[in-house]
Formats: structure tokens, C-alpha cells, sequence
């Protein structure tokens, strides 16, 4: 089957409300051409204090259809004396449709388990919106060629206990640690025979069904120049982008390009 690419900007800890506004207004005036079907789905990932800002560039010009918002994370419980975190229904109500999760920057400075990551998964489906499961491997771990047991197991772990439904609207990225802000990009062969691993791990814990129907992204220095060779591979279906997406232009000619290539 063929999966719609999906191409998501990470904004990371970065840029303030006007700063997002800028930004997202470019995006906005680039795809106003071009229908949703010619696009890849686009997302972009702002800071909590911008998705507010950036949702109120949001109108009824089809851009919602178009563009959508994302949480860089959340916590699974619906509300209460949970200091600093937000609720799925938080997000929701701030206008994302997508939450990302288990990014390897809260792993390794917060202290997420794949257990919190499962608990977060569940809590975003149940609110109706879409999670982006976020794994990878330690240059160590490559090196010791412990690659692709340690994927599965942040995967098998992730996805515990979802529905075969639930894991086939989801979408995974796939972001070596060692790639992410490092401008060293994962050969786009060995990116795809890892992301086509995860897809039999999925295939394993559900179904056929879900392993063609879910996205998993690349992730970790993608760059206009990257994108091409990335999406021309069997099971890439998009891209998580950090430092490339907080540019306008780096952003819409990744987004042009692989547009392009459908
Ligand atoms: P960079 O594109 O800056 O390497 O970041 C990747 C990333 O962590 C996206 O979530």
C-alpha cells in the first residue's frame, strides 16, 4: 500500500511566539498552491508557549488541512498535581493533532522509561490524536552491534497493548542519537533496512495490516540535500527534522522536494 510521506518539523526548544508565527506564516504561504493531495502531510512541532501563536495563523483558507500542529510531549494523565506537564486533552484543546514521544532528547536528559512512553501512546490515542513514537540507538550501542535489538525493544515496549487500529494510524520515527544535530546523516540504505526492521517488529506484535499502514520517519540531520535519497527508499515514508525545519527555507525545500518525488 502506499503511505502518505509525512514531513514533521521538531522545533525543539526554540523560537519565540513571534518568531513561530514568522515561521508557520511561511510554510503557509508556500503550500497555499498546491492541494493536500499533492502534499506530504506536514507538521510542525513548536514550543508549548508557540502552538497557541501558531494555531492562531491557522484559518478556514484549507491550510488546516493542510498543516498541522504538534506537542514535542505530554503526560498520560488527564489532569491534576502534575507541575509543568500537559495533558493530551491540553494539547488538543491548544489545536495539535499530533504529540511526539520518547524523543531520545527526554530519554537521556528526563529520565523516560519505555514504560512512560507506552502510558503516553495509549493516552494520545484515546484522545484522538496521533502519536509520533520516537527511538534509536547510542553510537555505542551501533558499535557493540546492539542496533536492532535495542529498536525492537523500544518499539515492542511502545506499542504494548495497542490495538492493531490504534498502532496503524501511528507513526514511529526513526532517529539514531548519533545523527541528531551532528550534520552526520544516517546512510539513507542502512536508515531503510533499520526502518524496515521496525516494520517486521510491528508486523510481529500486530499485524500485517498495521506494518503497512503505519509511517516511520527518518529523523536526525536531514537537510534538503538528504531528503531525495531518503524518501526514494522502500520504507521511509517522511522525516523528523530538527535544525532544517526551524529555517523557512531549508523546510519548504524539504517539503518541496519530497512533494516532488510523489
Ligand atoms: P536534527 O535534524 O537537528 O538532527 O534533529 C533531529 C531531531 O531530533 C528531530 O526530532
Amino acid at each position: 500500500m502506499s503511505r502518505k510521506p509525512i514531513i514533521a518539523g521538531n522545533w525543539k526548544m526554540n523560537l519565540l511566539q513571534e518568531e513561530a508565527k514568522e515561521l508557520f506564516l511561511a510554510v503557509k504561504g508556500y503550500i497555499k498552491d498546491y492541494t493536500k493531495e499533492q502534499l506530504p502531510i506536514i507538521v510542525v512541532a513548536p514550543t508549548f508557549t508557540s502552538i497557541a501563536a501558531v494555531e492562531s495563523c491557522r484559518c478556514n483558507c484549507g491550510c488546516r488541512e493542510k498543516l498541522f500542529t504538534s506537542a514535542q510531549n505530554c503526560h498520560w494523565e488527564s489532569k491534576g498535581a502534575y507541575t509543568g506537564e500537559i495533558s493530551v486533552e491540553m494539547a488538543k484543546d491548544a489545536g495539535c493533532d499530533y504529540i511526539i514521544i520518547g524523543h531520545s532528547e527526554r530519554r537521556q536528559y528526563f529520565s523516560e522509561t519505555d514504560e512512560m512512553i507506552n502510558k503516553k501512546a495509549k493516552a494520545i490515542l484515546a484522545g484522538g490524536l496521533i502519536p509520533i513514537i520516537c527511538c534509536g540507538e547510542t553510537l555505542e550501542q551501533r558499535e557493540a552491534g546492539e542496533t536492532d535489538n535495542h529498536i525492537a525493544g523500544q518499539i515492542r515496549a511502545a506499542l504494548d497493548g495497542l490495538s492493531e487500529e490504534d498502532i496503524a494510524k501511528s507513526a514511529i520515527a526513526y532517529e539514531p542519537i548519533w545523527a541528531i544535530g551532528t550534520g552526520k546523516t544516517c546512510d539513507a540504505d542502512e536508515a531503510n533496512r533499520v526502518i524496515a526492521m521496525i516494520r517486521n517488529v510491528v508486523k510481529e506484535v500486530s499485524s500485517a495490516k498495521a506494518a503497512d499502514s503505519i509511517r516511520i520517519l527518518y529523523g536526525g540531520s536531514v537537510k534538503p540535500e538528504t531528503i531525495e535519497e531518503q524518501m526514494s527508499k522502500s520504507d521511509i515514508d517522511g522525516a523528523l527534522i530538527g535544525g532544517a525545519s526551524l529555517k523557512a527555507d531549508s523546510f519548504i525545500s524539504i517539503i518541496d522536494k519530497t512533494m516532488k518525488l510523489n
